[in-house]
């Protein structure tokens, strides 16, 4: 651990925010992200102000490695961390894609529960102790900064949960982790499982303890908190909550938490968390998880008032029903109205209430699709840029498949169908495809055109705003090999939208084939 990371930690109030959108967020069914994806995550999370990153799994394929070596260049004022299972090789690999960073760190678990020693990593309780001294002593003899996590810490009996911890501290772990791998604790329990540890632990009190919580039965936040009342400083969590299953703890939730009720929660984080919303719909654009209506801090409705009573009592004191701003987390209300006559200078500003900041080329981009958007739009709303914007930033220019023409032909009288132009790998391809109505006319057609064994697991379509001219956002989702990949779109057509949502999923299988599969909770 740095210098300057450890005095933050032992400060009293301050709670590290370690982000694990880049590993345990990434690990989703779906949620795999492209290099690009994943290296503009890590620069706002780093502007942002979390101080940690955890990149991802660097022995997992050839991408992830490249992708924490990568991230480890773009957030110069992070800590960048890599996972590593408990065996040298691991070790080594996460230490080669980390040690450029400015500030590295090596985080390295195993299954320390009866049922994770018994089946999972087919050791006794002895030879798990040899281990965990043997890797931990490896990390630390190259980086300064371990991470050790006892993996289900919540179901390992106290005993041996000493014993563990212990054994890793010895080691010279610098941080110890105790994961809620299943999300089966509750807030009492999370707490009296740290005070035991800082009771019965030699030198639990020399290093950060954190807490990572999965969301399972609805108490991730809650559990991360409580950890924290009872002397956790590192909290590990994602942004919206991603994650395998019901997900981890969401970032905002625990953050605005400890700000918002800092008169009983009296903990800091670096966080500047008027880039939340920015984050959040990067974060839902890029893994294809759309947010929920209400979920705290990030959906949709957690600011809108509906109902008589509540709107009457925001006009005559915002605080009647509501506990934070919403600027507060980076939702600015802003009076100017987008059209097809605005210019450069007004694009640029209304982008830039909305989070976005952007260069001189990167605008002219966005202000020709703006144009093109504007004109088949009167009334281009906040809701329409961030899917613009969403659209621009998930189709990127290295895609090897592009959609370059449609034309659909629907109505009552079959069969209808698609006259599609796909640029694949720089080559026009051309094809007239029928189907049961035109979103399937186009699939056939992309399928012929770009034949391929994935499974289309789910379609959906959202209409960014009211009315017959709105934009739709098409998500896709596909399987091919126990892989999951999602493709997204918005455009005014809804046809064109679904085609290139289709697209953009495929291109992200192409991106996904180049991985290796990995083992990621075994032993070796
Ligand atoms: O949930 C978990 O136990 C993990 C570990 C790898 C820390 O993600
Ligand atoms: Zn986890």
């Amino acid at each position: 651990m740095t210098d300057q990371t450890n005095t933050t930690a032992r400060e009293q109030d301050r709670v590290l925010i370690f982000d694990t959108t880049l590993r345990d967020g990434e690990q989703s069914p779906g949620a795999t992200m492209t290099l690009e994806e994943k290296l503009e995550i890590a620069s706002l999370l780093d502007e942002m102000g979390v101080d940690i990153i955890e990149a991802g799994f660097p022995i997992a394929s050839d991408g992830d490695f490249e992708a924490v070596t990568q991230i480890a260049k773009a957030a110069p004022n992070t800590v960048i961390c890599g996972l590593a299972r408990a065996n040298l090789r691991d070790i080594d690999r996460c230490w080669e894609a980390v040690r450029n960073a400015n500030k590295p760190r090596i985080h390295t678990f195993i299954g320390t529960s009866p049922l994770h020693r018994e089946f999972q990593v087919r050791m006794n309780k002895e030879d798990m102790l040899a281990k965990i001294h043997e890797t931990v002593t490896h990390a630390r003899n190259l980086c300064a900064d371990v991470q050790w996590s006892p993996m289900d810490a919540t179901r390992t009996e106290e005993d041996y949960l000493c014993q563990v911890v212990e054994t890793a501290i010895k080691a010279g772990a610098t941080t110890i982790n105790i994961p809620d791998t299943v999300g089966y604790t509750a807030p009492r329990e999370s707490a009296d499982i740290i005070r035991m540890l800082l009771e019965r632990v030699p030198g639990m009190d020399e290093v950060v303890i954190a807490t990572h919580c999965h969301n399972d039965l609805g108490m991730a936040t809650a559990n991360s908190l409580a950890a924290v009342e009872a002397g956790a400083r590192q909290i590990e969590c994602t942004i919206n909550g991603l994650g395998e299953r019901a997900g981890n703890t969401a970032l905002e939730e625990v953050v605005m938490a400890m700000r918002v009720r800092n008169d009983i929660m009296p903990y800091r984080t670096g966080i500047d968390t008027t880039k939340i919303m920015q984050a959040s719909r990067m974060v839902a654009t890029v893994s294809g998880f759309q947010v929920q209506y209400n979920k705290a801090i990030v959906g949709k409705n957690a600011f809108a008032h509906e109902s008589g009573i509540h709107q009457d009592g925001m006009l005559k004191h915002a605080g009647t029903f509501e506990i934070m701003r919403p600027e507060d987390v980076g939702l600015t209300e802003t009076t100017l109205t987008m059209g097809k006559h605005s210019g450069r200078a007004a694009l640029r500003s209304k982008l830039s209430d909305l989070g976005y900041e952007l260069g001189d080329n990167q605008l002219n981009d966005v202000f020709v699709r703006f144009k093109a958007l504007a004109d088949r739009k009167k009334e281009v709303y906040d809701d329409d840029l961030i899917a613009l914007m969403t659209d621009q930033s998930t189709n990127s220019a290295n895609d090897r498949i592009k959609v370059k023409f449609l034309r659909v032909i629907c109505g009552t009288e079959a069969p209808q169908s698609a006259d599609l132009t796909l640029t694949i790998d720089g080559t026009d391809h051309q094809v007239t495809a029928t189907g049961d109505g035109p979103v399937d006319a186009t699939f056939n057609a992309i399928n012929q055109l770009f034949p391929h064994e994935a499974r289309l697991a789910l379609y959906q379509v959202h209409a960014v705003t009211e009315g017959t001219d709105a934009q739709a956002t098409v998500s896709v989702r596909m399987e091919e090999a126990g892989k999951i990949v999602t493709g997204q779109s918005s455009d005014t057509d809804t046809v064109v939208s679904s085609a290139k949502a289709y697209v953009n999923a495929l291109n992200k299988l192409l991106v996904r084939r180049e991985k290796t599969a990995p083992d990621a909770l075994s032993a070796e």
